[in-house]
């Protein structure tokens, strides 16, 4: 029997912290055995809100790949590929394009908070809203199907994605009288939600308090000093109660392979500049070997833009199956 497909990915706004590693690093890793597996660096949908920042983009596609390939992506295995590389999807994208209202994408609640937020790019109510980015779920669906995917493992913040994708596909099988694609599935990841080292809700680029895996040892000693706790004088895990603490506790447990129940045994009494000193000495452990690999593939950008090339050449492949099929159900393969 074939192998099923999987595809997910990131934008390259900014390198991959320990919340990609943890949340999906590390299910990349494990699933790329088992899967035909295409790992996208979503540099057009990062100009959806990044177009003034071309450098920016340009950067990080670099970073993001560094980071998967020094997190353990096999380019023998897996393929990983930039999205602006596969005109296919932005092909895909404008048929799709046909059968998604503007209404279902102003209620997508992802977009919807995401519109909330940038603020100073789409104004206070979001009335200067751009036509690409209320798009960009309809971009993803074209990302994940050109290579046609069963399986797309993500964060709960992209399950409205993946409803999307899925009534495109429910739409275009029935109005184009076809069975190309399969109905794919989100793969959520079971790792907890890493939140900021400031206690925020999400550890972020966009917020500054992320360990990105290129940090240095000391950076990393560095935030974990600065790392927001509480006023209590000993440690304990209560994530509801004391979220930011209890975060530094989860760290350290998933840097050590334990519980952080575990973890919180251990530490009755300890306090928390003494934790801390611990907690950023293991993730450097942690880390160590992978930071290594990222610095020796890193120095060789020739050889990392080679295996973009070759992820390109496999994922159009792929691609232009899909619009072999996509053309003939829409009667457009003259
Ligand atoms: N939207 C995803 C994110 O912000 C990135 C992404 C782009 C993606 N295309 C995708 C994820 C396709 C899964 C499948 O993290």
């Amino acid at each position: 029997m074939s192998k099923k497909t999987i595809l997910t990915g990131d934008r390259p706004t900014g390198p991959l912290h320990l919340g990609h590693y943890f949340g999906s690093l590390v299910n990349r890793i494990a699933f790329q055995d088992e899967f035909e597996s295409y790992f996208i660096i979503a540099d057009v949908q990062a100009l959806t809100d990044h177009w003034e920042e071309p450098e920016l983009v340009r950067q990080n596609v670099f970073e993001v790949a560094c980071d998967n390939l020094a997190a353990g992506i096999d380019p023998d295995k897996s393929t990983l590929f930039i999205q602006s590389q596969i005109p296919e999807i932005a092909e895909l994208t404008i048929f799709y394009s046909n059968l998604v209202t503007i209404n279902t994408l102003r209620r997508n609640p992802t977009v919807k908070s995401e519109i909330a937020e940038k603020r100073l790019l789409f104004g206070d109510d979001g009335e200067s809203v751009t036509f690409g980015f209320l798009g960009y779920p309809v971009s993803q669906a074209a990302d994940i199907t050109c290579v046609r995917a069963d399986l797309v493992p993500v964060g709960a913040d992209q399950l409205p994605m993946i409803e999307q994708t899925r009534e495109i596909i429910e739409k275009f099988h029935r109005i184009y009288n076809c069975n190309i694609f399969p109905i794919p599935k989100a793969h959520l990841s079971n790792s907890p939600r890493i939140l900021g080292l400031d206690g925020d809700a999400k550890m972020s680029k966009s917020l500054n308090n992320a360990i990105y895996l290129k940090d240095s040892e000391e950076d990393t000693i560095q935030k974990i000093k600065t790392a927001k706790t509480d006023s209590e004088s000993t440690v304990s895990f209560d994530p509801k109660e004391r979220p930011e603490i209890s975060n530094l506790i989860l760290l350290f447990a998933l840097a050590n392979s334990t519980t952080p129940e575990e973890v919180a045994k251990d530490l009755v009494n300890v306090n928390y500049s003494t934790f801390k000193q611990k907690l950023a000495d293991d993730l450097n452990k942690f880390l160590k070997s992978l930071r290594e690999r990222r610095v020796e593939i890193a120095s060789n950008p020739k050889k990392v833009m080679d295996i973009l090339e070759n992820g390109r050449i496999k994922t159009q492949k792929k691609a232009a199956e899909t619009m072999r099929l996509v053309r003939e159900a829409m009667k457009i393969n003259y």
